[in-house]
């Protein structure tokens, strides 16, 4: 595999610009089972925000707000409420791939720089992705700190250290996005040119439709098959699609749903569960069906329809997975947990049940 600048080394952690980083914090943590491990604000010196930083395996999401409508960013929860507003990635060269970023046609949002404390110093530039999304490329490998300059080991005024409920999600599986009408191939595009990734694989209508709704999909993935990024758009059907209403709500494009990985996706969602997390449901039916579709798996049946986990196989394997329902008021950003038993694919056996699933919650919101 040829390497350059662009070389991607993983992404590093997900920036999620949200109303009130304390409250959503204890949310993550006390349903998705993430330590919270750092936080910067005034007391830390940031002037502008606030933001916790939280971790499970090798997940790690920064949630951020503004502490005044002066913060540069705060126009965000206006219009789009609370969502991704960067996915940050390694790279080896900050100034170098920046530079080859731009050069190969990528919006600069912000130039490279280092920040620094005692422990050491982080390289960062950032520019822009779909809507207002930006890509963060950043080097730690000169900081020893928790997470960044800025940032203090959690205050346990602020919260307890008591012993968190891991729920033994793993890693970043996939992030999605969604962007507008006839706008898939231009993000495919711009993932091919500028980071150097290959087009993984492609959904059109006829594999994505039900009665109502109907997208198109498109996955990239970069030259080591680590970061994976399906990008959707809507496609003509007899009323409001999910990525519809997604561009509406959102108020343009950006993340609609981040995969995580577990090992055991039973032991993980049936956790999650307890803890309130809610997940779309498929009928019964689903499971009736189930074993002449993907054959025999290790998974006991009854135990999946239980937690209405899906299953789903491919040439290599098979994948078990399942969705939670928007984790915010606004029908946008939801997760999904997600176990591979070999298959590489993304769960395409399932779409339908699962876009039937989705209808059923817009007729809800009388958003179908
Ligand atoms: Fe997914």
């Amino acid at each position: 595999m040829p390497t350059d600048a662009m070389t991607l080394k993983c992404i590093d952690h997900v920036r999620m610009f949200v109303g009130n980083a304390r409250q959503s914090a204890y949310f993550y943590r006390n349903a998705f089972g993430f330590e919270v491990i750092a936080y910067g604000g005034l007391e830390t010196g940031m002037k502008h925000e606030a933001c916790y930083v939280l971790r499970q395996g090798q997940i790690t999401f920064v949630l951020a707000s503004p502490l005044s409508a002066l913060h540069p960013e705060a126009h965000r929860l206006v219009r789009h409420g609370d969502g991704v507003q960067s996915i940050a990635l390694e790279v080896d060269d900050v100034r170098a791939a920046f530079e080859v970023a731009v050069a190969r046609g990528a919006q600069a949002a912000s130039p490279p720089r280092t920040v620094e404390d005692e422990h050491g110093a982080i390289d960062l530039a950032e520019i822009h992705a779909y809507g207002d999304t930006t890509h963060t490329l950043l080097n730690r490998s000169r900081y020893q700190g928790v997470f960044a300059p800025g940032f203090k080991p959690l205050d346990a005024d602020r919260y307890s250290p008591r012993t968190f409920h891991p729920v033994g999600l793993k890693a970043i599986d996939h992030i999605v996005a969604n962007v507008e009408e006839g706008k898939m191939g231009d993000w495919v595009d711009y993932y091919s040119k500028i980071m150097g990734f290959s087009l993984l694989a492609s959904f059109d209508d006829k594999d994505i439709s039900t009665e109502y709704s109907a997208l198109m999909s498109r996955v990239v993935a970069d030259g080591r098959g680590r970061i994976k990024f399906p990008i959707n758009e809507p496609a003509k059907s007899r009323r409001r699609s999910q990525i519809d209403e997604f561009l509406e709500y959102y108020g343009g494009p950006g993340v609609q749903h981040i995969a995580l990985a577990t090992g055991d996706i039973i032991a993980s969602v049936r956790a999650m569960a307890a803890n309130d997390v809610s997940f779309l449901k498929v009928p019964s039916a689903y499971y009736e069906m189930l074993p002449q579709r993907v054959g025999t798996i290790q998974e006991d049946l009854r135990e999946l329809a239980e937690l209405g986990i899906l299953v789903d196989r491919d040439d290599e394997g098979y994948l078990l997975q399942i969705f939670t329902k928007p984790v915010e008021d606004r029908p946008t950003l939801f997760l999904e947990i997600i176990q591979r038993r070999g298959a590489q694919s993304f769960g395409k056996g399932n779409f339908k049940a699962l876009f039937e699933a989705i209808e059923r919650e817009q007729a809800r919101r009388g958003t179908l």
